[in-house]
């Protein structure tokens, strides 16, 4: 008799806990890397790696699988599409835009509002009813 009970955890959920588990994996390697080289200045890229990619993923995560009901339909796949879409234009620009490369600044501002957007979307189904 094997278990058979509990609660399937949504799908957006499960990919919400994927994307944060690969962004914590490359954060904390880029603060082990900041670490050992005792070079520091990128640390704004591993802030929002960690910040906005691993903690904000897993809370967006956690609230559709405790809102089954909010996981249903296309805006919860938008809202993970355009956050994370944003997250991947951003964050890599901010590392090199740290490490010196000021042209990079545009893109560093394009990814920023790609992910505002994606907290709109979040709003957007927190607030639905
Ligand atoms: C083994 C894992 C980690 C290592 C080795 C590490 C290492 C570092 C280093 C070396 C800095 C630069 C400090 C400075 O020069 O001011 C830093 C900054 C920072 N880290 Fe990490 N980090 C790790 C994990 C995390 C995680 C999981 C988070 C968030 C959930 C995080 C959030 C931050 C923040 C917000 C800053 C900027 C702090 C400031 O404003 O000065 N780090 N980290
Ligand atoms: C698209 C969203 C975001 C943008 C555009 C943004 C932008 C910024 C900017 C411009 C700074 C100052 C950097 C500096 O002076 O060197 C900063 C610092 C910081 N932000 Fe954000 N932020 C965002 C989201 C967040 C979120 C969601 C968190 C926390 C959950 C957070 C935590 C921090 C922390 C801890 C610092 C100080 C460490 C650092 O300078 O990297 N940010 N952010």
């Amino acid at each position: 008799m094997g278990f058979r009970g509990g609660t399937i955890m949504p799908k957006i959920s499960q990919l919400f806990f994927k994307s944060a588990t690969i962004f914590f994996i490359i954060g904390v390697i880029m603060g082990l890397h900041m670490g050992i080289s005792g070079d520091h200045t990128p640390f704004p890229a591993h802030a929002h790696l960690n910040l906005l990619g691993w903690v904000s993923s897993a809370i967006f995560a956690i609230y559709y699988a405790l809102n089954p009901a909010k996981a249903v339909g296309r805006l919860p796949m938008w809202q993970f599409a355009i956050f994370t879409l944003g997250l991947v234009v951003m964050i890599p620009a901010l590392y090199f835009m740290a490490l010196g490369n000021a042209a990079l600044e545009p893109l560093v501002g394009i990814g920023s509002f790609i992910v505002f957007a994606g907290v709109l979307l979040f709003a957007a189904v927190v607030f639905s009813n």
